[in-house]
């Protein structure tokens, strides 16, 4: 909740308390230059030993609440048949009104089943945005993405409440150049993450769904950052202010074919599904559950996260649970703004996004300008944060690199894990790289994989740019951490 103090302030405030804590270790900056290396100077290969705050992402890093630890209790271990699966379908019937359920281990693992089942080779899929994985099973499925998000979703700055949104003109374009049958799927993102943690309105669902559904089209919905859109919804949408959060989700389980999620961000738990109203879908693809998940009233899930699944879920439903990561986003947001750090506005949820194309501008391209911020800020403050640029794009047919539209440095914000001072820490460190941030230098690959090379790849920098940003951080900082 965001209260007023005494001066003025907006302070966002934490309506919970913490009742488990986990250590943390803050490793002197000649360590964190060590660990980077060692890492390839890819945050994905950090050790979180050597990690102060792990901002990498919100995915199966949630807090959960002890009415989730205590379901988890009362899972009921079987193969087949498990009481713990009809818990979690009724928790989706009551949020959503759907009436099946495909349970699978993560959100990519719903892709998978998707793009197997509906997409034919040479078909294009429509969508606001692409997520990694996302088009990881598009492309090898034999589809193409194409994104159809407004111009103001690709802009770091803007007035716009909503940039997760489709251009509506672009859809009806698509459909009448390539004709229904070359659409496998018309897919909308929920929370827009890779141009970061943009919310989609419910106005505009509604009229892409209705344009998709006279055209025969089929449309998918991608329910994982659905917490952080639906208070969008209900705070930037005049429409729902006084609407209950059931209805909105209700509603958004009516106006798509199907949706998936992953549930190690919805629900706060580890695992993910497909939901849908349509019997002939749903059959379609329940062969696959037991193939490449697990029996179907499992999916490839532990039973005791299901159980805290079917919690999570209506938990979604309490304001106070869904306004937490984007009030603290935005306190983040607003701190690094007042530094002249850019980063993507209005405030998304997910995380706070800092532009690494203004931050690194004298960064070429080409050197991965987000790459070389998020392994900087590493440095100078133990905490690692996701690139969310170049690195995370796919190379062009003939292998030159397609460079990213964003270049993000994506800090995410795991619901209910970080303090207010914790995220000042966060807004001090990056001020004080933003002040240096000449001396950041580029990066290139030593090891680049064919496949989501995010992950694994390992970078080098160009010059000896980190050993020089260790010693001014010294310089300046003396003995402190
Ligand atoms: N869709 C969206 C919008 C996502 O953000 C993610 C995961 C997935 C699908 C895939 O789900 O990880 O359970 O397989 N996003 C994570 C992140 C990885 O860090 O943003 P998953």
């Amino acid at each position: 909740m965001a209260v007023k103090f005494h001066n003025g302030e907006n302070i966002p405030l934490e309506m919970h308390k913490t009742r488990m804590v986990q250590r943390l270790n803050l490793i002197p900056v000649e360590d964190r230059l060590k660990a980077s290396q060692e890492a390839g100077n890819n945050t994905f290969l950090l050790k979180n030993r050597d990690v102060f705050l792990d901002m990498l992402t919100d995915s199966g890093v949630n807090a959960m609440s002890q009415a989730q630890y205590a379901a988890m209790m009362n899972a009921d271990d079987s193969y087949a048949g498990s009481e713990t699966f009809y818990r979690v379908e009724e928790a989706l019937t009551e949020v959503f009104g759907t009436k099946y359920f495909l349970p699978c281990h993560q959100g990519r693992a719903c892709e998978n089943i998707i793009s197997q089942v509906f997409i034919k080779p040479g078909q294009i899929v429509p969508m606001n945005y692409h997520f990694t994985t996302t088009k990881a099973h598009i492309m090898r499925n034999g589809g193409t993405v194409v994104e159809i998000i407004r111009k103001e979703g690709l802009e770091v700055k803007s007035d716009l409440l909503f940039k997760g949104d489709l251009d509506i003109d672009r859809l009806r374009e698509e459909i009448k150049t390539h004709g229904a049958d070359k659409i496998a799927f018309l897919r909308i993102e929920a929370g827009t993450n890779l141009v970061g943690g943009q919310p989609v309105s419910m106005a505009n669902m509604r009229e892409a769904a209705k344009i998709a559904k006279e055209a025969g089209i089929l449309t998918v919905f991608d329910a994982s950052l659905l917490s952080d859109n639906l208070y969008f919804i209900k705070t930037r949408e005049k429409e729902f202010a006084n609407v209950p959060l059931r209805n909105i989700t209700l509603e958004l389980g009516s106006l798509f074919d199907m949706a998936y999620f992953s549930a190690r961000k919805l629900g706060c738990v580890r695992g993910g599904g497909i939901i849908t109203n349509n019997e002939d879908l749903y059959n379609k693809m329940i062969s696959l559950v037991p193939l490449y998940e697990g029996f179907l009233t499992y999916g490839g899930m532990s039973v005791r996260e299901m159980e805290a699944l079917a919690v999570g879920l209506r938990e979604s439903l309490d304001f106070h649970v869904i306004e937490q990561t984007p009030i603290f986003v935005e306190a983040l947001a607003k701190e690094l703004l007042l530094s002249g750090i850019s980063v993507v506005t209005p405030a998304g949820g997910l995380g706070c996004h800092v532009n690494a194309m203004q931050f690194c501008e004298h960064i070429p391209q080409s050197e991965y300008r987000a790459g070389a911020l998020a392994i900087a800020s590493y440095i100078a403050g133990g905490f690692r944060g996701m690139e969310r640029g170049t690195i995370s794009e796919v190379r062009n047919a003939d292998g030159s690199e397609h460079y990213a539209e964003m270049e993000l440095l994506r800090l995410a914000l795991p619901k209910r894990v970080f303090t207010l001072s914790q995220i000042k820490y966060v807004a001090d460190r990056l001020t004080w790289l933003h002040e240096n941030r000449h001396l950041i230098g580029g990066l290139r690959f030593t090891f680049e994989p064919e496949v989501l090379r995010f992950f694994f790849g390992r970078l080098e920098p160009v010059s000896d740019w980190p050993q020089k940003l260790a010693q001014k951080f010294r310089a300046d900082f003396g003995d402190s951490l």
